[in-house]
């Protein structure tokens, strides 16, 4: 696979002589995503996964969620030691840098501690609050999905996102809704998944929001939706679809908002080019005026 850095001015604001490309900082990114996904792999359908609760028995963790997260943690802080992490498992460290890396260590937790092929290490890379590095890399398929300037590729290859902008050829991947979808508008969130399953060809539920957003930018799938998302679930992978050519927009107290710094938005809704579906955005107009929880 070519991931070597192609020549690129440098950028002073991201560090030493030697670091000073985002496609350096990019090319990293993807070398810790696939040392994340080898400690990864060893757990993957494992008996022994060391699973805690978080919030509640729908929300899990193992020790090689925490031990990816250790290793990106640790791999970042030796190379960019003036880094910003926000990890999913330990939370966020202050660094006096430019730059800020958003990271999901396992995301689709549920799918790998069931043996489910359908999870991914996501790395976002933010340099002054702008993302400009994007990686999910699949392990179990062996699917590396990165984009910055040079655009969005899947390992060498470069990726155009194309599909079927009318629910009626379209498939649609979103876990809407989920337990925490049923909290403000139940009854409304079940007319709607039922209004979805009827004009969609078809609706189908990965449970992992990087994934989802990568095969939306490969072109596998036309479109997906999802609320309450963390910036370590969709900094990469928004990245990824839009220079994939893809949409990604989010929402917020019913309506549409700007792009800038949008994958700190919780609500997002994302197509292939021209995608064109009425009932998805009618879904995030209504969903999106939830109050969101408290720790956020
Ligand atoms: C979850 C997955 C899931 C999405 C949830 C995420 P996790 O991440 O991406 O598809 O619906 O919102 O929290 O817990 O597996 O990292
Ligand atoms: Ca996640
Ligand atoms: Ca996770």
């Amino acid at each position: 696979m070519t991931t070597e850095a192609s020549a690129s001015p440098p950028d002073a604001r991201i560090g030493t002589e030697s670091d000073r490309s985002i496609h350096e900082v990019t090319d990293f990114a993807i070398r810790i995503a696939r040392e994340a996904g080898t400690i990864a792999m060893e757990g993957f359908r494992n008996r022994e996964l060391g699973i805690d609760l978080k919030q509640d028995f729908h929300d899990m963790v193992t020790k090689y969620d925490r031990a990816c997260e250790e290793h990106l943690r640790r791999a970042i802080l030796e190379r960019y030691p003036d880094s910003t992490i926000v990890g999913e498992e330990d939370g966020a460290s202050e660094g006096s840098g430019p730059l800020a890396w958003h990271i999901d260590p396992i995301d689709g937790t549920a799918n790998f501690a069931r043996g489910m092929a359908l999870w991914a290490v996501s790395i976002g890379v933010a340099l002054d609050g702008e993302i400009v590095s994007g990686v999910v890399y699949d392990p179990a398929n062996d699917h590396m999905f990165w984009a910055d300037d040079r655009g969005a590729f899947l390992g060498d290859e470069p990726m155009r996102s194309w599909g079927f902008p009318e629910p009626a050829q379209a498939t649609v991947v979103m876990n809407f809704p989920l337990p925490r979808d049923l909290v403000h508008l139940p009854e409304l969130a079940l007319e709607q998944f039922a209004d979805a399953s009827q004009q969609f060809a078809q609706v189908r539920a990965l449970g992992s929001s990087c994934i989802s957003l990568c095969w939306v930018a490969a072109g596998w799938v036309d479109a997906t939706i999802s609320f309450e998302a963390n910036s370590w679930d969709v900094a990469a992978s928004a990245l990824i679809l839009r220079r994939a050519g893809g949409t990604y927009r989010t929402y917020l107290d019913g309506a549409e908002q700007p792009e800038e710094r949008d994958y700190l938005n919780p609500h997002y809704y994302a197509t292939v080019p021209g995608g064109d579906f009425g009932i998805l955005e009618e879904i995030m107009r209504t969903q999106s005026m939830r109050p969101l929880p408290a720790n956020r």
